[in-house]
């Protein structure tokens, strides 16, 4: 999971916009956090990646015993870091890199977080299957995806036009059903695959390994 260099320059340039911005579904928000601590106990390991600004490892921080939250854009990183120290959390520890950046052996981490970020991925099943490998046995696989396949013609027809035009990300087009599938080869037993979004188009998986 290599990142491009439009990806990290496109989200630089939109990190601080980012951070102001309120989240859209406070509700889906809330119910995926809560899920999320459902995996969550004061020895766990996390690692997040696509991380953005920190929020939410900085949530669920104090539920853990560290996270390790990636992401590729060092500006999202720097926006994570002073969050941190404002906010007094040592536990969280912000880096910028990828998935496929990141030296750990096998079997580091109890939890992974991606969130909002697989359709954003080149390859995500090298995403999926990195995963995979640096989790520990019966670690828990988070991932909310925006799954946009089944949208309108001229909508999907725009997308690229959109990120050509530097005005969106580049945006990989798939369905659910395709991300279980992928998420299911890499090895994972999906626990539960839900879409709380009131868009319908963010599918939220909890998988095991
Ligand atoms: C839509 S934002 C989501 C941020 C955060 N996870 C959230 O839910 O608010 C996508 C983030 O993924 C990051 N990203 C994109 N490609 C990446 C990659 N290959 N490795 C790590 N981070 C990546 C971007 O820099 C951006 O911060």
């Amino acid at each position: 999971m290599t990142s491009n260099n439009d990806s990290v320059r496109f989200w630089n340039r939109k990190a601080a916009s980012y951070a102001e911005q309120p989240i859209r579904d406070t509700e889906a928000y809330e119910k995926k956090l809560a899920i999320t601590r459902e995996y969550l106990n004061p020895q766990s390991s996390v690692l997040e990646f696509g991380c953005g600004t920190g929020s939410t490892a900085l949530l669920h921080a104090p539920h853990v015993k560290q996270i390790l939250a990636l992401d590729s854009s060092e500006k999202m990183i720097e926006i994570a870091g002073a969050k941190a120290e404002k906010e007094g959390v040592s536990n969280v520890d912000f880096m910028t890199a990828t998935l496929t950046d990141l030296q750990r052996p096998p079997a580091s981490f109890d939890v992974i977080l991606g969130l909002n970020v697989l359709h954003l991925l080149d390859d995500r099943e090298e995403a999926i299957r990195r995963c995979f490998e640096l989790l520990a046995p019966g670690g828990i696989f988070i991932s909310s995806t925006a799954c946009i396949a089944r949208l309108g013609f001229l909508i999907k027809m725009l997308l690229p036009i959109g990120a050509r035009l530097k005005l969106i990300p580049k945006v990989q087009i798939f369905t659910r059903e395709t991300l279980e599938a992928d998420i299911e080869r890499a090895g994972f037993q999906i626990l539960r695959s839900t879409v709380f979004n009131k868009n319908g188009m963010i599918t939220f998986i909890v998988a095991r390994k």
